[in-house]
This record gives structure tokens, sequence and C-alpha cells, in this order.
């Protein structure tokens, strides 16, 4: 009698206690995701762990699998953490990602120079791009179900981004892509291979992506789908970027899916993304810019909590009404302490961009993201 009363009064306060989890919910529409650390795999932080495995059918690897972590010196290969991701995904049969074999970031240096310093040549970075992807995606064949094969190489107005893989080729884009893509299919077959980016709602960026993933078609190289990544705020990007990127590159012919979806509420990052170190400036951290930039610190306001609710709402309604399109939605993160959002691009920040608090309780976010499918 006690425990049926106290499920009713726990069904009173938290009506998520009465409805299905996320996977249950959007169980027609499209797998939902989760970006994992290693406190969530190994069962550390247990209750995260049981929320994952509650509400969500597929996984991310926030960092485990880049390749600072898998191979940090030219003599070193750590596959320990990688390694217990994928058995973490298959004891609990989720749908596990690979991500990402090709990006500028958390890459060592040794990928591009030789120890004096002096670039490599053009036919070395080939080879090392071929040998670390037969490595890499050679160990996981067969466990792993999709990788972001290559993640962040066009820039704002299309082109090609200006980065270590891409001057490494002297420039062509085209090349890096179309070696990488080639490659992770001849090492691992089974597995679908995607091209992952922020900021892709930018129509001139969307283009340049589109035009890229043509490119591969023409040239008979498989690329199976689009990451989005969802680094979203408040007040950006417009909902109507967001529904013709996704119009967009499903016309390819390609699996559409959000990938690395948070929403940030706080000052300058709510209002558009800011890329690159000019934020970690240490004069930000004054305490007057200090106070207009981080104003969240003892909690969220219910005004900016209701805006992030309303703000989760409207996304996951454009996502489910397009879920004929949509493969998946992967949130960057279960709960807010866990966010990259709190130290990028202002180092020490109180975010709060995911559908958890940092005691692990649902938002009122997570809430109305769960009734969306239910409402007709
Ligand atoms: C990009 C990468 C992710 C992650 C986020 C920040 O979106 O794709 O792997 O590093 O930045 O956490």
């Amino acid at each position: 009698m006690k425990k049926v009363m106290f499920i009713a009064a726990a069904m009173a306060i938290c009506p998520a206690f009465s409805q299905s989890t996320l996977k249950e919910a959007y169980a027609d529409a499209f797998k939902m995701g989760c970006a994992v650390n290693s406190m969530i795999v190994s069962g550390r932080n247990a209750r995260a762990t049981e929320l994952i495995l509650q509400n969500f059918n597929a996984i991310s690897p926030e960092n485990d699998l880049k390749a600072e972590v898998l191979h940090p010196r030219p003599d070193t290969w750590n596959f320990q953490a990688a390694d217990r991701y994928v058995q973490f995904a298959k004891d609990n049969g989720l749908w596990a990602l690979g991500h990402t074999l090709v990006w500028h970031n958390q890459t060592p240096d040794f990928f591009f120079n030789h120890p004096d310093g002096t670039p490599n040549t053009h036919d070395e970075m080939v080879e090392i791009m071929r040998s670390y992807i037969e490595k890499v995606a050679g160990h996981f064949a067969g466990k792993i179900d999709a990788w972001d094969v290559v993640n962040e190489i066009i820039d704002n107005d299309g082109s090609y981004r200006k980065t270590v893989w891409t001057n490494a080729f002297g420039g062509d884009g085209d090349e890096v892509v179309r070696l990488a893509f080639k490659f992770a299919s001849q090492y691992d077959p089974n597995a679908e291979l995607y091209y992952n980016d922020f900021n892709v709602w930018r129509p001139s960026k969307r283009d340049g992506i589109a035009r890229m993933v043509r490119m591969l078609q023409k040239n008979g190289i498989r690329i199976d789908g689009i990451g989005i990544q969802a680094h979203w705020g408040l007040n950006f990007p417009k909902n109507e970027y967001i529904t013709a990127a996704i119009d967009t590159f499903a016309a390819l012919g390609v699996k559409v899916m959000i990938t690395e979806l948070d929403v940030d509420v706080l000052p300058l990052t709510k209002e558009g993304q800011v890329i690159g170190k000019s934020l970690q400036e240490p004069f930000y951290q004054l305490e007057e810019f200090e106070v207009f930039l981080d104003p969240y610190k003892r909690g969220l306001p219910d005004d900016v909590q209701a805006q992030l609710t309303d703000r989760y709402r409207e996304l996951m309604q454009i996502f489910y009404d397009r879920r004929d399109k949509i493969d998946r939605v992967t949130l960057w993160g279960l709960h807010d302490g866990m966010s990259w959002k709190n130290g990028y691009p202002i180092p020490n920040r109180t975010n709060y961009p995911l559908l958890f608090n940092r005691d692990l309780t649902p938002k009122p976010a997570y809430n109305a993201v769960l009734k969306i499918p239910s409402k007709k």
C-alpha cells in the first residue's frame, strides 16, 4: 500500500515517472542517442548509466575514439577506453557510433610533421591516413555500427577549411575526403560512413557540404549519412534554416542525423556559436565580464528555464515532423555537469544545455520532449 502511494506521489511530482522514456516515446521516429564518457561506461556514476539505458538506444563516444586518445604518440596505441565503450554498447544492445577518423582537432602533431618540424610529404600523408584508418576501423570492424569518417572540414562559405588535414594535401579537400571515405569503406565495409559538422544550417556551408557529398557520389565512393551537430542556442539558428538543411541533405539520398544536440543558455553563445579561442582571453574572467557572461552560477532562473523548455520543444517537434528523413537524434551528453559548454568557448561557466540537471533529475525540457510524439 505504502509503495502504491509512493508511486502515485512520485507520478504527481514528476510526470516523467508516469510516462515512457525517450527511446520509447520516439520508437516510431528515430534512434535516440546520447554521448557517453568513461564515468557512464564504467558504471562509476551508476544513476547516470541507468538513465542512459532507460532513455537511449544509441551512444556516441565523447572523446575515447579520437586520435589523441587512440594514438597519442607514434609508438603508442591505446584502445582500452574505446574497447570498454564498445563492450558497453554490446552488453546493453546499444547502437554504437565511432567518432571520429579524420579531424583537425584532438589529433597529434606527428600525424602532419616530422620530428624536426618539417611537414610530411603528400605521399607520407596518404600513407598516414591509410594506416591510421586501417588500424582503427579494422580494430573495431564488426563492433561499431557507423563512423563519423570526416569531421568539420567545410568552412562557413562552403569551401574547405584551412586545417592541418587540408594543408597537408596542398589545399585539396576533395582528395582528403575521397581518401578518408575510400579507406573507411575498405577497412570496415559493414559500418555506415558519415560526414559530421557544426553550423550546417548556414546556407552557404550547407550547400558546400551537399556539393562535397555529390562529389563522393559521382566518384562512386560510399557515404551513408550526414550528421548535423546541433550545438545550438536559445536564439539560434532560425528554425527555417534547420528544416532547409534537413531537407537539402535528405534530397541527396543519404541518412540525416542530429548528432550533438545541446542548447546554450548563456550570454553571447545563446545567440550564435563562437569558434576558436577569442573568448578564452583571461580578461573575460575579470569580475565585470564574469558577471555578464556567467550569470546563472547559483541556478537557472525560472524564465530562462521556460525558454529552454520551449526551445527543446520546438526543436524536437521539427525533428519529429521530419522523422521520415531523420535516422537518429543524439544529445551531446546526459546532464549539465558533464557538458563541454561549461568550458567552451569561455572557461569556467555554469551552463544548462542538456535535458538532465547536475543532480540527474529531469528538467522540464525533458518532460516537454517526452510528450511530443503522443500529441496528435
Ligand atoms: C565537436 C566534436 C565533438 C566534441 C565537440 C565539443 O562538435 O565533433 O567530438 O569535441 O566538438 O565537445
